[in-house]
């Protein structure tokens, strides 16, 4: 059997499979038993971990490693940072965990929202899969329960032949529950959760006597997310959003912070993919630049130009930068170029609106080729206009 290279995709699937994308409690299990074994903290009903601990494993732990056992052995973990930039906000959004209401949170996309959102299931309930994904299609079912009809047949609406939605599940074992994109649902969809999150029980009229409420566990939350971009296709009744509180997620404010981010995140996922890629500093940097001149419409000098409009984020900038290191492996040489950031980004920019090209014409004709005069990566990263045409 051949031994495929580091470098080159495998048609030979591994020995034990993993899969493409683990929850955060599965990645990061190892930093989670860390801090239970140094949380000395109290833990609020239902909570794997204090607030405390929430909050470390979020936003990481300076100063080395935890030393703690994992599976059998000795090991010290080091608690990284998860979320950057606004150390506040995630405070914020434990305390609304900790009490009676819901956490709705809201921003434009790409702002780590759904990532926040996982992190805290994991942290608090050691589970982020109790999630409903809000679509237009979405049904009072897909929100509460339904019945597995074969049995709803046979034995009538018993507790055996109710199939549990997510939130139920969450309800019954005192988790946090994840609604995705709720503003996509249609408003009376959404108001199901009214009584769901005042009353924190859930009735199931099918069945009779104590069965037929389901009162949630101690430790039950919902956080919910919604995109700016969104809101307004259904806008979301004055009764449930009593019932949230709100939390806006804004982007990344901090360049540097945003350069590590997309360095750290990038060499993350070539290497959950096993493959090896140069990525120059100024390369990355270049990228980040790019990204922040046509977010904001104006560059470091105080050039204006052009905002597309499609949203330029973070989540975006990471993307862009894996698939042009991608590029660079598979038909390259291994070493990530501005050639390859500039084939990548016309994706990226014309998501939303097509007609943005000249947008990005315009900022390789005048940012671009202005920068190009001084640094030797930016006049490759013109010379690869050629690659902006549809
Ligand atoms: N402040 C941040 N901290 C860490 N990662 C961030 C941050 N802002 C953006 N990201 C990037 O965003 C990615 C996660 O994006 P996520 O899908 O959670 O965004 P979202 O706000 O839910 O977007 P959408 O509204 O499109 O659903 C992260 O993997 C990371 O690359
Ligand atoms: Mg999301």
């Amino acid at each position: 059997m051949n031994t495929p290279s580091e470098n080159s995709p495998s048609p030979i699937p591994p020995a034990r499979p993993r899969s493409m994308r683990p929850p955060a409690e599965v990645t990061y299990a190892e930093e989670l038993a860390a801090l239970a074994a140094h949380d000395s903290h109290p833990r609020p009903p239902g909570w794997q971990l204090s607030p405390r601990g929430v909050r470390q494993f979020i936003l990481g732990v300076e100063g080395g490693g935890l030393e703690h056992a994992w599976q059998g052995k000795p090991v010290q973990t080091v608690i990284t940072p998860k979320f950057l930039g606004d150390d506040a906000l995630v405070e914020r959004c434990i305390v609304t965990l900790l009490g009676h209401r819901g956490l709705l949170l809201v921003g434009e996309p790409g702002t780590a929202k759904s990532m926040l959102s996982e992190l805290l299931a994991a942290a608090i309930s050691g589970c982020s899969l109790l999630t409903i994904q809000g679509t237009a299609g979405t049904t009072d079912d897909q929100v509460k329960y339904s019945w597995n009809y074969a049995l709803l047949l046979a034995e009538g609406p018993t507790p055996r032949a109710l199939v549990p939605s997510p939130l139920y599940s969450a309800m019954k074992s005192g988790a946090i529950a994840r609604f995705e994109e709720i503003t996509r649902c249609q408003p009376e969809i959404q108001d199901t959760l009214v009584s769901i999150l005042s009353e924190k029980c859930l009735h199931v009229p099918e069945l009779a006597g104590a069965e037929g409420v389901l009162f949630a566990g101690r430790g039950f939350n919902l956080v919910a997310t919604a995109n700016l971009r969104d809101r307004g296709v259904h806008e979301m009744s004055s009764a449930l959003k009593r019932r949230f509180n709100f939390e806006t997620v804004a982007p990344l404010a901090d360049r540097e912070l945003e350069l590590r981010l997309v360095r750290d995140q990038t060499a993350a996922l070539l290497g959950e993919s096993g493959v090896r890629v140069e990525c120059p500093a100024e390369v990355l940097e270049l990228l980040v630049t790019t990204f922040n001149d046509l977010r904001h419409g104006r560059t470091g000098e105080g050039t204006v130009v052009d905002k597309p409009s499609t949203v330029m984020s973070t989540a975006e900038a990471v993307a862009v930068s894996h698939a042009a290191a991608l590029d660079a492996a598979y038909f390259g040489r291994g070493r990530l170029e501005p050639g390859h950031v500039a084939r990548q980004l016309l994706g990226a920019v014309l998501k939303d609106n097509p007609d943005d090209l000249p947008k990005l014409a315009h900022y390789f004709d005048v940012v671009v080729k202005a920068r190009g005069k001084t640094s030797q990566p930016w006049r490759q990263f013109h010379e690869a206009k050629k690659w902006l045409r549809r």
